[in-house]
């Protein structure tokens, strides 16, 4: 049985990188309708024109609370069975050097605009014990990233309430699943002022985490974490001293502190 047939899913971040291979890959499993959320409203089209179901376009600036209050207000007589929580934006560079404006912003995209839009959709999923939502969180997470110290931490944010979440609702029929990617090739390190190539190793390709993503929810995966090495990566993480952890994490993200300082 296909667990997404006459589903109506939203993604955010739907116009780029993992959510539109996410929504690409939905595509073929005869959603009802695909709502697809990011701010550029042509790259939306893009992603629409290229899916058969049928689909629906929000441009909405997701770190500005009183869009994503109107978006949901938009969104009162629809029901919405999935939620994938996947936009999500990042700052590379010393913390001291990033700007408090860019740093407010991604912390509303990356951890507001996620509980809001969850707190929102869910009694209906409640309601009818059906559906999910799948929070994109992320390996680094997991471990302080020097460099993108600001970013690890909402991404600890999104990894800890999903699983707090998945706890809390075990047994009401909703589906609540954590994926945590590593280094994606995606435009994400560009738009995060960060060579790509300072952090190369074991990246994936957006189709190979969207597949990913699907198989999670699919599957009521508490958390899947994509690509082998990165898997390892993980488990190694969790045997050795946290000191080993801050070692091995400060040698990785030297070189995007170094590249920070040769743009400069
Ligand atoms: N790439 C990686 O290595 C990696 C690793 C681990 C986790 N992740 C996570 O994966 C998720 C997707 O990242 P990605 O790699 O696919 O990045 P991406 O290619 O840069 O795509 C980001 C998406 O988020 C949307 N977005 C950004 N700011 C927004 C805002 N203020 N309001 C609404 N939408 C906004 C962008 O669309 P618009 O610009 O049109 O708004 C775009 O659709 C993020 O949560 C990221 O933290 C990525």
């Amino acid at each position: 049985m296909n667990w997404w047939q006459g589903k109506r899913v939203l993604i955010t971040g739907a116009s780029d990188g993992i959510g539109q291979s996410i929504s690409w890959e939905l595509d073929q499993r005869e959603v009802e309708e695909l709502v697809l959320v990011a701010r550029d409203q042509r790259r939306l089209s893009e992603t629409a024109r290229r899916c058969s179901v049928a689909t629906r376009i929000e441009p909405v600036d997701l770190s500005n609370m009183e869009q994503v209050r109107d978006l949901l207000e938009r969104l009162h007589d629809t029901s919405i069975d999935v939620l994938i929580n996947n936009a999500g934006s990042g700052i590379g560079g010393a913390f001291q050097s990033q700007d408090d404006d860019a740093l407010l912003e991604m912390m509303h995209l990356n951890c507001d605009a996620v509980v809001l839009l969850s707190r929102e959709l869910l009694p209906s999923m409640l309601e009818k014990r059906e559906g999910g939502i799948l929070f994109v969180g992320s390996m680094a997470g997991w471990a302080g990233g020097p460099g993108l110290c600001a970013y690890s931490a909402t991404k600890g944010f999104v990894n800890r309430f999903a699983e707090g979440l998945r706890w809390e609702l075990a047994g009401s029929g909703v589906r609540i699943c954590l994926l945590a990617p590593g280094v994606t090739r995606t435009s994400f390190f560009r738009s995060a002022g960060i060579d790509e190539k300072d952090l190369r190793a074991g990246s994936l390709s957006s189709q190979q985490v969207a597949r990913a993503a699907v198989y999670c929810i699919e599957r009521d995966r508490a958390v899947v974490v994509p690509g082998l090495w990165n898997r390892m990566l993980l488990a190694v993480q969790g045997w050795v001293p946290r000191a080993l952890v801050g070692l091995v994490s400060r040698r990785m993200f030297a070189r995007v502190l170094a590249g920070q300082k040769r743009k400069n």
